[in-house]
């Protein structure tokens, strides 16, 4: 499977103004049609059919979502028509026109001990609401039938809105950082190809996996992450906060986030050639956002 191939297929997109709606437009171009919670609200069924009818697009990508764990505790039932049952009613409006749908699901699935990267094959385990609606959306599109991929997807970085990017922003001497957990970092420029590759293989109706890890590796803590984006900093010559290691208990967040949500992406790795290491774009990620806060 090729990343970027050219061709003129239309993609419509939800959530446009999220982030990785954003970076889809940024790499699809013209190919994509992304449309805000304004333009299109998922959870509106009615509006989404109008929507697909209206349009006719070649592939359907769902990035809409309420993403914050704390804002899906905060409003629950808001959260559960958005992330749970909007995918359900999409994949049914695609399935029924004969549209490819490829849904965004997450790591935080996940969430038992466990002690290797989780595979596609692996039943889920979420520990917070927001991964218990993400699972029930799961469950809900591959019940719907038709040409679909659920691409799980993780800790999404490199758009200068990620989580290294909000602790240079802070500009605090001292970061404080969870040790104890472990996840699959993902670059999100590099990502959003492999879903538009995904998205031209699906309109040309080549079979591809209906769930697939598309997410960095190696498996690292979220320290450790944070840790080697810092030093290229420093390696640039720039500076970078001091780096605290903390258990996350001692983070004081409201809502619990698995120990260890890693992804295998070795089924991903093997359909695009190579893995996605999130080390080379940790390093260009960084020195890109701390550039752009200084200037
Ligand atoms: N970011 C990560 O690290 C990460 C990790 C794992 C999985 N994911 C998944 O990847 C996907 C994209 O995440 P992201 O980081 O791009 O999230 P994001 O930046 O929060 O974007 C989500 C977008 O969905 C929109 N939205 C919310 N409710 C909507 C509705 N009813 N109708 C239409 N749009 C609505 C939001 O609009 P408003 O802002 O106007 O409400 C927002 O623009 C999501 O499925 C998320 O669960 C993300």
């Amino acid at each position: 499977m090729t990343e970027g191939r050219p061709s003129d297929i239309r993609i419509l997109v939800s959530g446009g103004s999220g982030r990785l709606a954003s970076v889809l437009s940024l790499v699809g171009g013209d190919r994509v049609q992304a449309l805000s919670r304004a333009e299109l609200d998922i959870s509106d069924a009615f509006a989404f059919q109008a929507a697909l009818a209206r349009l006719q697009p070649d592939v359907v990508i769902n990035a809409a979502a309420i993403s914050a764990l704390e804002a899906c505790e905060r409003a629950p039932e808001r959260a559960h028509a958005v992330n749970a049952l909007a995918p359900g009613h999409i994949a049914h409006a695609c399935s029924e026109a004969g549209t490819p749908f490829i849904h965004l699901s997450t790591d935080y699935v996940f969430g038992a001990p466990t002690d290797r990267p989780w595979r596609e094959t692996d039943p889920v385990s979420p520990v917070n609401l927001y991964g218990e609606l993400k699972a029930d959306a799961e469950r809900q599109v591959l019940a719907a039938g038709g040409d679909i991929c659920i691409a799980r997807v993780a800790w999404l970085f490199g758009d200068g809105k990620d989580f290294i990017a909000h602790l240079l922003r802070t500009q605090d001497d001292v970061v404080r950082v969870a040790s104890d957990q472990i996840g699959s970092p993902t670059p999100i420029f590099p990502l959003a190809e492999r879903l538009l590759s995904l998205a031209e293989h699906m309109a040309a109706k080549e079979t591809v996996p209906r769930l697939l890890h598309l997410a960095g590796s190696p498996a690292v803590s979220r320290a450790d992450w944070v840790a080697t984006a810092f030093d290229a900093l420093r390696r640039a010559g720039r500076r970078a906060p001091e780096l605290v290691r903390v258990p996350m208990s001692d983070l004081g967040s409201s809502v619990i986030r698995p120990h260890y949500s890693a992804l295998d992406s070795s089924l991903a790795a093997g359909l695009f050639g190579r893995e996605l290491d999130w080390r080379i774009s940790a390093m260009q990620a960084a020195t890109f956002t701390d550039r752009r806060l200084s200037e």
